[in-house]
């Protein structure tokens, strides 16, 4: 029998914050598995750890406690340097406001996150693809919010990742351009097959997803 390959098994995670008087425990045993292909919503209210989580799955934090494997690795087993190497080709993170580089016009953050990945890149074939070509020599400041996702969006598209962390890719939009963002996001994540956690308090975009789970007191449920 063909066994599913998994991107993402995490059992038993925990995390906390603090000490003493000020510990939180953010995280109490989270379990989670990440099929490859398959796209899956977060949700749940400001605060109860949906960033903790995706910068434990990208590697800027370890978790305190539980077993987390990324790609059939056990995170045990890799350092610092294992953890950059995979975020620069491998794991795209999208952060909610565009993680852009402010002194780089649209096109040059395209071809430097592609560089990062070891690839080059026709960033206005990207941009197109996206329907924001005009905003090539723009720079980041000069950008909609809409339009600064979307260039986010080809940045992290640029570098081919496998698997997508986007945390509230649509919170710094309103209603309409998200409604005009999000085919266009899973349509491109679609198209390259990749593997996706999406963090969202927007239910239309979480509906696009495979399946959606519920960050409730440290633990995911369906
Ligand atoms: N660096 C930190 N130091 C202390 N507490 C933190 C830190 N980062 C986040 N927290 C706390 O941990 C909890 C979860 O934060 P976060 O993961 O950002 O939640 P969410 O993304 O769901 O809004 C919150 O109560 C937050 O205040
Ligand atoms: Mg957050």
């Amino acid at each position: 029998m063909a066994m599913t390959e998994l991107v993402i098994r995490a059992d038993g995670i925990c995390k906390h914050y603090g000490r003493g008087d000020t510990r939180v425990e953010v995280l109490r045993g989270l379990s989670f598995e990440l099929a490859a292909g398959e796209s899956v919503a977060i949700m749940g209210p400001s605060g109860c750890g949906k960033s903790t989580l995706l910068n434990l799955l990208n590697g800027l934090m370890r978790p305190d406690r539980g077993c987390l494997e990324v790609f059939g690795q056990a995170c045990q087993g890799l350092s610092d340097n294992d953890w950059a190497r995979l975020r620069r080709s491998r794991i795209a993170t999208l952060f909610q406001d565009g993680n852009l580089i402010p002194t780089l016009n649209v096109s040059r953050n395209i071809v430097f996150r592609a560089g990062l990945a070891g690839l080059a890149v026709e960033p206005l074939e990207l941009l197109q693809a996206l329907g924001i070509a005009e905003v090539a020599q723009r720079y980041p400041d000069q950008l909609s919010g809409g339009q600064r996702q979307r260039a986010a969006l080809a940045c992290a598209f640029a570098m081919q990742p496998e698997l997508m962390l986007a945390d509230e890719p649509t919170g710094s939009l309103d209603q309409a351009s998200a409604r005009r963002v999000m085919p266009l996001f899973f349509e491109a994540m679609h198209e390259r097959r990749l593997t996706s956690l999406i963090v969202t308090h927007n239910p239309a975009l979480a509906q696009c997803c495979d399946r959606v789970l519920e960050l409730s007191n440290g633990e995911l449920r369906p």
